[in-house]
């Protein structure tokens, strides 16, 4: 790639795209725009992003869903090497209480930086996607073959007309490709301690609610010890935020080397090693040596019992070999929780 093309991500300040940014800095020859409205991020995000890399980029406050804006803020650009599309809502519980704030803004946001690269003939599009696709499976693991059910949310629902937006656009575009990553349950924070998820709303995942109920500021409730699982709570596939980052380098690389066989390439991004809510909890305190008190309470409507990936596609595929076991995970977010105390 020519050193002084751009790749543009969008959703850069936020939790998946922060790590991305430092992934790619860190990686000589990217020149990088970022692009991020602050909906559920801050720009302070990026001052430590610069202190981790010692790296210089272009920042754009900008909201995607203005087509005109969008135009403006990339007009400079010469050659646009790729897209890397983060930005967008992503509360599962949200996007029940208010659909069409989820369809408004992560359909008309994709719909426009599809349009820029129709526009500016930009050849690579990488797509954050969800696990949230297959809906409420019993196929485990969950391979890329496994059929897309029912989204259980219209939050998982935006991500399934998402994917099908960007095969629909590669199809009638033969120059462009696509890579769609299907992130299982990101977790964790950079090893720095410096970044990882801002907790601008009150948090609904496991994780940052175990960090929190350590320190007293929240309450742990285990929702469901009934499951037909080994220790009777839900299995989820935790995978680290860094491991989800590298993995957007790799599909640069994969799309770039033209080593991809077909126009839209799909890769699940987990660990591929289911791990319970129970055993989360555990490693939790093992790495902290914090004793976690919690409750157990009834199922959370939605919940699937079990889901974890078969990630052996985007092993073969991009190369790439999850790292951070479960208590790296917990350990950097807990790190990443004493940060924010320090704040
Ligand atoms: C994990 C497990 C809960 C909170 C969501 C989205 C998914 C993806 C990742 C974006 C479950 C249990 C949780 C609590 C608990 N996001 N839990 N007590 O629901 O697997 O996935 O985030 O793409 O699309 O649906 O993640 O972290 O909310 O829950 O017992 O207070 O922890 O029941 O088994 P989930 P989660």
């Amino acid at each position: 790639m020519e050193t002084q093309e751009t790749i543009i991500v969008t959703g850069a300040a936020g939790y998946i795209g922060s790590h991305t940014l430092i992934e790619l800095l860190q990686e000589q020859g990217y020149k990088v725009l970022a692009i991020d409205n602050y909906s559920n991020s801050s720009a302070q995000t990026y001052q430590r992003i610069k202190q981790i890399t010692l790296a210089t980029f272009e920042i754009k406050e900008l909201d995607l869903c203005d087509y005109i804006a969008l135009q403006k803020e990339t007009n400079h650009l010469s050659t646009i090497h790729a897209i890397i599309h983060f930005a967008a809502y992503k509360s599962v519980p949200e996007s029940v209480k208010n659909p069409l704030a989820y369809y408004h803004n992560n359909i008309n946001s994709l719909n426009n930086v599809l349009r820029l690269c129709e526009e500016r003939q930009i050849k690579q599009f990488i797509f954050s996607s969800s696990c949230s696709v297959y809906g409420n499976t019993h196929q485990l693991p969950v391979t890329e073959q496994t059929p897309v059910q029912k989204a259980e949310s219209p939050y998982g629902h935006t991500k399934q007309i998402g994917e099908e937006m960007v095969a629909a656009f590669a199809n009638a575009n033969p120059w462009f490709s696509a890579v769609v990553l299907r992130y299982f349950n990101p977790v964790g924070a950079h090893h720095s301690g410096l970044i990882g998820e801002l907790p601008l709303n009150r948090p609904n995942n496991l994780v940052p609610i175990i960090t929190q109920t350590a320190l007293g500021k929240n309450q742990l409730t285990v929702f469901g010890n009934d499951y037909s699982t080994r220790d009777g709570s839900c299995i989820r596939d935790y995978i680290h935020v860094s491991d989800i980052a590298k993995a957007h380098l790799l599909a640069i690389h994969y799309l770039s080397k033209q080593r991809h066989k077909t126009a839209v390439s799909l890769f699940n991004l987990g660990t591929g090693h289911g791990v319970s809510v129970l055993e989360a909890i555990n490693a939790f305190e093992k790495v902290s040596g914090q004793k976690l008190t919690y409750t157990i309470g009834p199922r959370r409507l939605g919940d699937v019992e079990a889901i974890y990936a078969n990630n052996t596609w985007a092993q073969h595929e991009l190369g790439w070999v999850p790292k951070n076991t479960i208590e790296d995970m917990m350990r950097s977010a807990w790190k990443w929780q004493q940060t924010l105390e320090s704040e």
